[in-house]
């Protein structure tokens, strides 16, 4: 399942040609059959790091586009407060077609679509790539990692800096006063700091 794309991928010389291309995919049954579209991601065109979650959820799946929902919103405000917008940060996905009903993507999924993320990466050579929740992180990191142990500290895997943190998910759902919402606060000033920002 994973070679078609990781070719596929290869083949594409620009972040437009990968974006086209992925619009095209079928390789996952249960997602092309559920989803709406493709969320390719949103790379502005001076982003120096990359954000990496899962996968889209109802509101991205219905306007195409990365964290506009409710996570979103918390990641934008987080962003923010650090001295960020989104213009300076590409935001992917691990896997690019929302799973029904927001099930965490198979490891088949992740495996397959992981090969459009590696290629936008490429393209995109960020200075450093920041992990948002378990699936991304242990996409780079390993599946043994945990969250607690990783987060907050940059790793190198295959000469890229990585930064681990918690998912904007995780952060709504423990609340205001709990140690996700702390720690994403908290990592995403370290990636400002990391970006050169006050
Ligand atoms: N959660 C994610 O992991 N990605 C999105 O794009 C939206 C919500
Ligand atoms: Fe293709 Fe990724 Fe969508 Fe699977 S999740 S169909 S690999 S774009």
């Amino acid at each position: 399942m994973t070679e078609p794309v990781a070719r596929r991928a290869a083949a594409c010389p620009s972040w437009q040609a990968l974006a086209a291309a992925a619009r095209s995919c079928t390789v996952c049954p249960e997602l092309v059959a559920s989803r709406s579209t493709v969320v390719v991601g949103d790379a502005p065109a001076n982003s120096r790091a990359v954000l990496v979650g899962e996968a889209p959820g109802a509101e991205e799946d219905r306007t195409g586009r990365p964290f506009v929902g409710r996570s979103g919103r918390l990641l934008d405000d987080l962003l923010a407060e650090a001295g960020l917008a989104r213009a300076d940060v590409a935001v992917l996905n691990v896997v690019k077609c929302r799973p029904p009903g927001n099930r965490t993507p198979t490891r088949a999924e992740a495996a397959a679509c992981g090969g459009w993320l590696d290629r936008q990466l490429e393209l995109l050579a960020p200075e450093v790539v920041c992990t948002l929740g378990l699936s991304a992180m242990q996409r780079f990191l390993g599946r043994r990692s945990t969250l607690a142990a990783a987060r907050g500290r940059l790793h190198s895997v295959d000469g890229r800096d990585v930064l681990a943190t918690y998912h904007p998910s995780a952060a709504l759902r423990f609340g205001p006063a709990g140690v996700p919402r702390a720690a994403l606060r908290e990592d995403l000033r370290t990636l400002a700091a990391l970006l050169g920002r006050p």
